[in-house]
């Protein structure tokens, strides 16, 4: 088996051939994978039929497993590791993903934890035909591209995450499991601050790194400011030219290193398409720098 990258843009992006995921990954084949990972910030393979547990193998090569805290309606049956994304149902027509009509908007996966993943896996089950892409940008080259005075000013900045915050907004938008988190679970998730620049712990580039819709505030700006610098900063990782749409076919696996990366997603047809998604999250090992 021969792994090959195919670089889909300049900045990001790989189409991986020669990797059947269903199979264990042999050491070797798992490092390119993961030097491809760091590489491209976003790996693409095609045409994988794949069951939950190779999924989950699979995605456990890159860092721990996250079993999501809340949403236990729509983890799936005997994989909590899967989290079920998307307007799909169960046979009585009641849903059983996790679906954000609203979207999270541009955000890069778990800022509101203490120790966020390294990587996220995507799994497409089913697609609508238009519409439902995930949406990819580089905070690598947003930070690369972004002016020197800008960079003097966003490089100290601290930012403070709200999990709560940012699970109350995504439950009042969602059709299914409308919960509030328990007491345990808001004791397990106190607010966090991270950088607004991090720094790869493998490469040691700098990246902007930010989630608009978990951000409690900037550390040491007013509200105001700090709605109005986030809006500054979700406009600049989101320009036109930084961003690639993923429409997804069922069977496309992506994983994305999300020291690096940030992504959103796009509407479609809920009323007369079904998408439905696996996601799995990582819990990494480092505090963000
Ligand atoms: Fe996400």
């Amino acid at each position: 088996m021969t792994i090959a990258f195919e670089a889909i843009r300049e900045d990001f992006g790989a189409v991986v051939t020669g990797a059947d995921l269903r199979q264990e990954l042999a050491p070797e084949c798992f490092r390119q994978i993961y030097d491809g990972l760091i590489r491209h910030g976003l790996l693409i393979f095609r045409d994988q039929g794949l069951e939950p547990n190779q999924e989950i193998a699979f995605a456990r090569r890159f860092n721990r497993i996250r079993i999501y805290i809340g949403n236990d309606k729509t983890k799936m049956k005997g994989h909590p590791e899967i989290n079920l994304l998307g307007n799909a149902t169960d046979e009585n027509g009641e849903p059983i993903a996790f679906q954000n009509k609203v979207g999270i908007e541009w955000h890069t996966d778990g800022t509101g934890f203490s120790h966020p993943p390294v990587s996220t896996v995507l799994y497409c089950v089913a697609a609508p035909s238009k519409g439902g892409e995930t949406l990819f940008a580089s905070g690598k080259r947003a930070w690369d591209e972004l002016p020197e005075d800008r960079k003097q000013q966003f490089a100290p900045l601290k930012v403070r995450y709200s999990y709560e915050g940012l699970f109350k907004k995504l439950t009042s938008a969602s059709d299914a499991s409308k919960t509030d988190l328990t007491e345990d679970e808001r004791v397990r998730t106190p607010d966090v601050v991270h950088p607004l620049v991090r720094t790869h712990s493998v490469t040691g580039h700098k990246a902007l790194w930010f989630t608009e819709a978990e951000m409690a505030c900037v550390e040491g700006l007013t509200s105001d400011e700090s709605q109005a610098l986030g809006k500054e900063i979700v406009g600049h990782i989101s320009k036109p030219d930084y961003v690639y749409a993923h429409a997804w076919k069922p069977g496309d696996l992506l994983i994305w290193d999300n020291r690096q990366m940030h992504h959103s997603t796009t509407p479609y047809t809920y009323e007369s398409e079904v998408r439905l998604m696996h996601r799995i999250s990582g819990e990494g090992d480092e505090t963000p720098y």
